[in-house]
């Protein structure tokens, strides 16, 4: 990584704050004096020095777990499991927390980082991420649907929501399922929309956010971000 990108991550300020820095000769990597701002450094390999302080680094982490039903996306619960509690001890690095929430008795893909900047990036809804479900109901889904929820659904409250992507999978009196795909993430969006359209989702599980897919990663368990994904989470970065 850069010297003065890893400065920055590091918390030594600004770009132009951690050129300073290295101008004004206070950086060495391995007892050298560094001069360039774009020296390829990397803090596992070599000991760098901030004006005689040691850099201590740890990389973000970035976890894609599945979340069972019954645990909760919250750092700590004083009731119920949360997801940072499915993450093993030497995984659990300071700082984890739940990119976004499921509902507690929501299953699928959740995204745990300790990259502070990058849950409020991902979340934002100028970068509109799309979030895909599959979802059961309770009754039929009929051909109108799509064209519902393409049209901007509005709840009970007023509530409008952006333009959604239903695609039926299959529709009966006692069980129909689909594919929904959502931008936005209102307080049990999915769940609303399915009763303004008539239904009750009776199952919910997440299986993409953004670049990530869920995969056949079995319930309960969770993966490292691959450096392909690690890649896509760039334009998110800044
Ligand atoms: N929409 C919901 O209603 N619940 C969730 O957990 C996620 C999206």
């Amino acid at each position: 990584m850069r010297l003065d990108k890893l400065l920055g991550q590091a918390g030594y300020g600004s770009r132009n704050q951690v050129k300073k820095l290295i101008r004004s000769h206070q950086v060495r990597v391995d007892g050298q004096l560094a001069t360039a701002d774009n020296l390829n450094v990397d803090p596992s390999l070599q000991t760098i020095t901030i004006s005689g302080k040691k850099l201590s680094y740890s990389p973000d982490v970035y976890y894609i777990l599945n979340k069972p039903n019954g645990v909760v996306s919250a750092v700590r619960d004083d009731q119920h499991q949360t997801v940072i509690d499915l993450v093993d001890a030497p995984d659990r690095k300071s700082g984890l927390y739940p990119v976004g929430r499921l509902d507690r008795d929501t299953e699928g893909l959740v995204l745990i980082t300790n990259n502070g900047p990058l849950g409020f990036r991902l979340l934002h809804p100028k970068h509109h991420v799309d979030k895909t479900y599959y979802v059961e109901v309770n009754d039929q889904i009929h051909d109108d649907a799509p064209a519902f929820f393409e049209n901007g659904i509005r709840f009970l409250d007023g509530t409008i929501c952006k333009p959604a992507k239903l695609d039926i999978i299959s529709s009966s009196p006692e069980v129909s399922c689909a594919h929904i795909t959502i931008s936005e993430g209102k307080f049990h969006q999915v769940k609303k929309m399915f009763l303004a359209y008539g239904v009750k989702v009776t199952y919910l599980k997440r299986i993409t956010f953004g670049p990530f897919q869920l995969g056949d990663l079995t319930i309960g368990d969770y993966r490292e971000l691959t450096e392909e994904e690690k890649e896509g989470l760039k334009e998110f970065l800044g």
